[in-house]
């Protein structure tokens, strides 16, 4: 402990850096090997990131290896990605929100797979902190206790969700504890943490320091002043007392190389301009604990019993304890992104890759940003009173339904305002009517008694346009092939909503297709007609099963009943096997003539509107007719 003492130096609340004449660094007040400039004392020993030049060859190695995969199996075992959520603050229950941010998640996660990446996904709860203490003292339960409650009600409601995490961590687990100890030493011995007095603003609910210019005035509740939070809106409080910084100003410039270098480091771009915007002003250095005193539900600092780890660095080193940090980390810690809400920005953009980079570890290959989901024109939130409860949620309109609303819905840049009505407009269009509408037509026995997967006639479709093909079939057939190219680069933006906008445009030139043509008017005693009837379905059933194999990261009990329906096997549904269409290159389809699987009933129930009792029953459709 000697050591920390040593170092002690007392610092204000605002950066105790400043800039060095001589170099391109930013100066500091301590124990650092300066550049050769008389006067510098610029921190010049920081490792390089492997993202800062070389960096993105890594993600462009892996990108074409990615390309030319063509079984899952071969190329499994040289690919691995890692994806995590952040972990969850375990004061309140979980609201739509929280979902959200789990569902992307779960969607890049099952993406991956799909691409035959050995995937690992890592989500949990962040139990530590005031915030926490507080909670529980309110609650009148052993914090411990309080946290496992309200993880467990986190961890019920993945499950029932499909959310597919590969590891659940609790910061109050013994493995997450060692690896943060671990982590503090590191930035110890490298000097990056001093002990030093802090004074300024905090947000608990927030657990966040904030600057004079980040605090405005407002009323509480009982007409009372108050400082709060501009960005969040929260109550702040003036606090002081001594506690260990960590040297977050030395790495201003650093950041900003990581940023200009990697312009797909944190995505959508919109947030790594205002990242970097940010890193235009000095960075004042991070107090990184607090006194033991006012917060004893945390990690000791190492060697100094009375303070405890500040919340924040405490949960963020938790993507490394999942990673196998410090024993073994290299092969997920190399390959790690990140998914974030626009509120915590700033932890995942500025403070942990400082950390990380004082601790000479690699950088987050990808942090993507998503904004929020409103109700009532507001943040959802327990403390304005307006969650959206994600169990009721998804009882209401399915899980699949609720994922795909989640997905299709909330564009990354904008927040979204949640309605009941809007789920039910969306679903019922898209999944009821336009995508379970052509499962329904094509596989109904009045069209297809056999119940196989038909043939294909090349004579009917032939390759160059002619036969019974009109020149809009020969358009869906190419919008149908170029899908999953365009899915993917969709999926890999997280533009998720784009992906799906994209697919179901391609269900509707399918229906398209299939109306256009109405096979239900052809004469099956006919052999031209009928050889024409079983190319039409032929072309749709393939058109089904390229949008049952995209649509898995997003629906994965839809995707999985379409595709079954179609006597797709489970080893038959990953993106090396989606080869569309091969008749029609005169090449084999392994579909053709296999029975279909049996009939589990419609794809997706429409829902109707529970305010509406007495709604004019909906027109019976010609394709429900047929069946
Ligand atoms: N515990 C911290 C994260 C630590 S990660 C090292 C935290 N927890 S949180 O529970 O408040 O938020 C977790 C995630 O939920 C964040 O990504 C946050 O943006 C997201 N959301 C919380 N409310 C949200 C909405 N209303 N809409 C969308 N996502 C929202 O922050």
């Amino acid at each position: 402990m000697s050591k920390q003492t040593d170092a002690s130096i007392s610092v204000g609340t605002e950066s105790n850096s400043r800039p060095c004449g001589g170099c391109d660094k930013v100066a500091v007040k301590n124990r650092y090997a300066d550049c050769g400039q008389e006067s510098c004392k610029a921190f010049h020993r920081l490792p390089q990131s492997p993202f800062l030049s070389p960096s993105s060859a890594l993600y462009r190695h892996q990108r074409s290896a990615a390309s030319r995969c063509t079984s899952t199996l071969s190329c499994k075992d040289d690919r691995s990605y890692y994806i995590t959520t952040p972990i969850f603050y375990v004061n309140a229950s979980p609201h739509l929100g929280h979902l959200y941010s789990a569902v992307i998640a779960d969607c890049l996660h099952r993406y991956k797979l799909l691409q035959g990446f050995n995937s690992k996904f890592g989500t949990g709860t962040d139990e530590h902190g005031l915030k926490i203490q507080q909670a529980a003292e309110a609650a009148g339960k052993d914090p411990l206790n309080f946290c496992t409650d309200v993880s467990e009600r986190f961890k019920h409601l993945f499950n029932s969700c499909n959310i597919s995490y590969t590891d659940y961590i609790r910061t109050t687990e013994q493995r997450h504890h060692q690896a943060v100890k671990h982590f503090w030493s590191v930035l110890w011995n490298k000097g990056l943490i001093y002990k030093g007095s802090y004074e300024g603003w905090y947000s608990t609910q927030d657990e966040s320091f904030l600057t004079s210019l980040q605090v405005g005035d407002a009323l509480d509740s009982s007409g009372k002043e108050i400082k709060v939070s501009l960005e969040s809106g929260h109550k702040v409080e003036w606090m002081k007392e001594e506690n260990y910084m960590f040297r977050l100003s030395a790495f201003r410039s650093q950041l900003l190389d990581w940023l200009r270098g990697n312009p797909r480091a944190i995505q959508p771009e919109l947030f790594s301009q205002i990242v970097q915007q940010v890193l235009q002003e000095d960075l004042a250095d991070l107090s990184v604990s607090r006194q033991r005193s006012r917060l004893q539900w945390g990690i000791p600092v190492p060697g100094d019993a009375e303070q405890t780890i500040y919340v924040w660095l405490d949960a963020l080193v938790n993507y490394l304890t999942v990673a196998g940090y410090p024993d073994k980390h290299d092969q997920w810690w190399n390959v790690a992104h990140h998914i974030v809400g626009k509120d915590i920005l700033k932890f995942h953009a500025i403070y942990w890759p400082a950390f990380l980079l004082g601790a000479g570890l690699p950088l987050p290959q990808t942090i993507y940003v998503h904004s929020h989901w409103t109700s009532g024109g507001k943040k959802m939130s327990k403390s304005v009173g307006n969650v959206v409860d994600p169990v009721e949620c998804s009882q209401k309109f399915t899980i699949d339904g609720i994922r795909y609303f989640l997905l299709r819905q909330c564009i990354p840049e904008s927040d979204s305002d949640y309605t009941d009505d809007k789920v039910r407009k969306l679903l019922n269009a898209e999944l009821a009517d336009t995508l379970g509408g052509l499962l329904n037509r094509c596989t109904a026995p009045a069209l297809n008694p056999a119940q196989v997967y038909p043939a294909f006639c090349p004579q009917s479709f032939p390759y160059e346009q002619g036969g019974r093909a009109v020149v809009e079939d020969y358009h869906m057939l190419d919008s149908v092939k170029n899908l999953p190219a365009v899915v993917e680069q969709h999926y890999e933006s997280m533009h998720v909503y784009k992906a799906l906008e994209a697919i179901i445009a391609c269900v509707r030139k399918t229906n398209g297709f299939v109306q256009r043509h109405a096979p239900w008017k052809l004469d099956r005693r006919d052999s031209e007609d009928q050889r024409w009837l079983d190319t039409i379905l032929h072309v749709s059933f393939e058109c089904l099963r390229i949008y049952g194999t995209l649509l898995q990261p997003i629906v994965p009990g839809i995707s999985n009943i379409l595709l079954s329906r179609l006597g797709v096997q489970p080893g038959e549904r990953s993106l090396a096997d989606v080869n569309f269409l091969p008749r029609h290159q005169g090449m084999d389809c392994p579909f053709e003539g296999r029975a279909l699987g049996s009939d589990s009933g419609v794809l997706f129930t429409r829902l109707e509107n529970p305010n509406l009792d007495k709604q004019s029953p909906k027109k019976t459709k010609k394709a429900d007719k047929l069946k």
